[in-house]
This record gives C-alpha cells, structure tokens and sequence, in this order.
C-alpha cells in the first residue's frame, strides 16, 4: 500500500521520533508509526534483499520460510521464474503481518504464501519442513539466539540452508538507536554462535550498499548474507 497524500502531510509535519522510539519500532513496529517504518526499512534495507535472493537462488518446488519480513515488500521476488515454490513467513509485529498480507492478496489467494503472526523461538511448523529459511536484520533483536537457532534447526530438513542477512557492527555503530537493545555481531561472533547452534558454514557474500543520507551525513552500509547448513 502506498501512503496517501493525508500520510505524507502528516508524516512531513511530525517531528522525527527519538532513538529509543526508532529502536522499538525496527524491533517490533507497532501503532501509528508501523507502516511508515516498514516503508523505510523497505528503502534501507532493499540492498540486502537483493544480495540474499541470488544467494538463495529459489528452486522449483522448494519450501522456504522468512523470519521477520516486516511489510513483506520482497516476497515477489522468490516467485519470478520458479514453479511450485512455497513460502512461508513469520514476524510478530501484527501491524506488519496485516499490512504484508495486504500487499501480498495474489500469492496467499493462490495458496503459494503463508503469512502467520508468532515468534521465531516457537515456529508453528512441522519437523524437516524447509528447504531453506532466511531472515535479514532480525538476528539483533534475539536476546538469546540459541531457541531461535534451535527452532530453525528443527523446521529445516537435513542439508538444508539458513541464511543470515545482516549489516556489519561497523555498519550499524552509525545509527544512534543501535545502544537502545540491539545485539550486534561482528561477522565472525555470529559464523561462531551458528557453529555453536549445530549448523556448518558454507559461504559469506558482502556488499556495499549505494550510499545512503543519515543525519546530514552520506553512509555507505556493508550488507553481509552467510549461509549455514543444517548438519
Ligand atoms: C528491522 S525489521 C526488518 C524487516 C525486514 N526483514 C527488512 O529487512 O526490512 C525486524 C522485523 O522482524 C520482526 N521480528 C523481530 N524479532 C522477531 C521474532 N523473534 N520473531 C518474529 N518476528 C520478529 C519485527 O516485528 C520486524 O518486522
């Protein structure tokens, strides 16, 4: 959904909301500000869509879950060129899930997307389910990743992939709202802590964002996808 001019006006006359705001809302968007939020993560967040589809490189008839897909702006492009592809996808925002199902009425009509409201430390899916599950900048909200690792480890079928897509510490150390209960990683700590979790590594890809506008000041993220596999 695309914001009317009503939004835009009222958007452009409320004062930007402060740090710790910021933070809860990319941990869990909620009331008023939820589908602004989930338009700007769309925009800032979009490099790092595009570095984890050509990792994930979707088959015919794969099964593949998102953990925390926020409006769900990107599931169409899973779809282009696969046949029989089943998706499935998770966030416990409930402003989100409605608003992902909204933009999203072809594919759940058509029975190829399942869009449900939990949490990944309880995924509501059967053992060995999927062939693949991602999720891009959720990790920093886990407070103990070991039950959301386990739960992943439990829905993938054996051999199949978790794909992590993050920004660097580096990266992130530039947003102020960072200090306000994000849990960043350096790429090797999480290489670490999925080892940790039962998974092996197969490969990293890194990319430098475009450069982006932050607070007068001109950014250039690095986006990172590693890819583990269910051992
Ligand atoms: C920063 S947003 C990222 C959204 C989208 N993946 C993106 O990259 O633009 C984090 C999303 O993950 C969801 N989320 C965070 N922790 C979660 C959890 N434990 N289980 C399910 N969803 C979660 C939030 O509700 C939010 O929609």
């Amino acid at each position: 959904m695309t914001p009317t001019i009503l939004q835009k006006l009222q958007n452009y006359f409320r004062p930007d909301p402060d740090p710790k705001t910021i933070a809860q809302q990319l941990r869990q968007p909620s009331g008023d500000l939820a589908e602004e939020v989930g338009f700007k993560m769309n925009e800032a967040n979009k490099p790092l869509y595009d570095v984890m589809i050509d990792l994930i490189e979707p088959k015919d008839n794969d099964r593949i879950l998102e953990i925390g897909f926020g409006n769900g702006k990107f599931f169409d492009k899973l779809f282009s060129n696969v046949n029989g592809l089943e998706v499935a996808g998770i966030d416990y925002s409930k402003e989100m899930v409605e608003t992902a199902k909204e933009n999203n009425s072809a594919p759940i009509t058509s029975g190829r997307l399942d869009l449900q409201w939990g949490c990944s430390d309880a995924l509501p899916y059967d053992d060995q389910f999927f062939d693949k599950v991602f999720c891009n900048m959720v990790i920093y909200f886990w407070d103990d990743p070991e039950p959301h690792l386990q739960e992943i480890h439990r829905v993938l079928k054996s051999g199949g992939r978790f794909y992590t897509g993050m920004r660097t510490r580096e990266s992130m150390l530039n947003f102020p709202f960072v200090q306000f209960g994000f849990n960043l990683y350096k790429v090797e700590e999480w290489k670490e802590i999925l080892i940790e979790n039962g998974f092996s590594l197969l490969e990293t890809t890194s990319r430098l964002d475009p450069k982006m506008e932050f607070n007068g000041s001109e950014l250039r993220l690095e986006s990172c996808c590693v890819v583990a596999i269910k051992n």
